[in-house]
């Protein structure tokens, strides 16, 4: 994983919009967040952690045969992230895409990634997901910028004997589309002195909406992996949500029968980093020791679109 060295804190929000760290912490849990410097870009996030992925793999870059960022900020509408990325890394015998689905990005795109394993098509796949979120918030709507943050985590997967990704779920329902979007900079609103006037190049979330139907979505697909892999909330070591806010966290595993202190949590120190969350939770849970050898893990993500998905895995 990668995340920026510059902390912003509640108390830093508190002196550029009107909120207060009490609201923060108790409506959503976050302490502080992760903010990239202007210039840095998601693909410099992503270089970053995929460096250390394959380190820990011990994978040469041009052994990678799929490289797939998921992120919702990429550095630019084209190319893709992924081929920015594997420019950097060198990964020159690869295939790049990047993965639209928001904050469900990163599960997305290791189920992705899982089907090409599965059928044989490719041995070394690279997964990323990044975001440079702080460039797309508006910094004067208390009612977002307090949320998010800018991080991204990577992983190698390869087919294996034992163990792995035991099942996966996904869903995504278009019709909520507005409920959490970004209208600007593409083919329906491009840029111009309108739209910038607008705001229309910023976040725009209908929180309280979303949040409701985050817990559903969650805890149903958290329920349908588990079931399709024949195990219960007991079977299951370690729960990976989305790291969006405790309050919905709290609800899923309510929701679901999760006992929450099966659940990792780090989004007090991150915020919301969309695609680039699970696998920065996923990395933490495992660097501390949270998630062992053989642990049944359960990941699970919420997302624009609106989107969704699981996926439980052995370690
Ligand atoms: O990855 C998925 C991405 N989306 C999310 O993670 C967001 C999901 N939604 C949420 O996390 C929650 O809906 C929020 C944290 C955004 C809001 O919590 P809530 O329980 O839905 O809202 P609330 O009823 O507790 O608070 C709403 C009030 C409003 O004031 P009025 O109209 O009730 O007077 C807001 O203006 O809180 C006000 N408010 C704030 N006050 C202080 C909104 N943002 C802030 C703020 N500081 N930063």
């Amino acid at each position: 994983m990668h995340v920026p060295q510059k902390v912003l804190t509640n108390a830093d929000l508190e002196k550029m919009v009107e909120t207060t760290d009490e609201w923060i912490q108790s409506r959503t849990g976050i302490r502080e967040r992760r903010v990239a410097e202007v210039g840095t870009t998601t693909s410099d996030l992503a270089y970053e952690a995929a460096v250390e992925a394959l380190q820990q793999a011990k994978l040469a870059a041009k052994d990678v045969e799929l490289l797939i960022v998921a992120t919702t900020t990429p550095d630019m509408l084209f190319p893709s992230t992924s081929c920015l990325v594997q420019q950097r890394l060198g990964a020159t015998g690869a295939v790049g895409f990047d993965v639209s689905a928001a904050c469900s990005g990163s599960v997305f795109a290791m189920i992705t990634a899982q089907q090409y394993l599965l059928t044989g098509r490719y041995r070394n796949a690279l997964v990323i997901g990044a975001e440079v979120l702080s460039s797309f918030i508006d910094w004067t709507d208390r009612s977002t910028c307090v949320l998010f943050g800018d991080g991204a985590g990577a992983c190698v997967m390869q087919p294996v004997s034992r163990g792995g990704i035991l099942a996966t779920d996904m869903g995504s329902d278009g019709s909520a589309a507005e409920m959490l979007y970004m209208p600007g900079g593409g083919s329906k609103y491009p840029p111009s002195h309108s739209s910038v006037d607008q705001r229309l190049h910023f976040l725009r979330m209908n929180g309280t909406e979303v949040f409701k139907v985050a817990v559903r979505r969650m805890a149903e697909s958290a329920k349908r992996v588990m079931a399709d892999a024949k195990l219960t909330p007991e079977h299951v070591e370690c729960f990976i949500p989305h790291q969006a806010n405790t309050r919905i966290i709290e609800a899923v595993a309510k929701f679901a029968d999760l006992p929450i202190e099966k659940v990792y949590m780090n989004l007090q120190r991150y915020g919301n980093t969309s695609a680039a969350s699970n696998l920065i939770a996923l990395y933490e849970a495992v660097r501390d020791g949270v998630i062992k050898r053989d642990d049944h893990v359960v990941m699970v993500a919420f997302g624009a679109g609106l989107t969704w998905g699981s996926l439980l895995l052995q370690w």
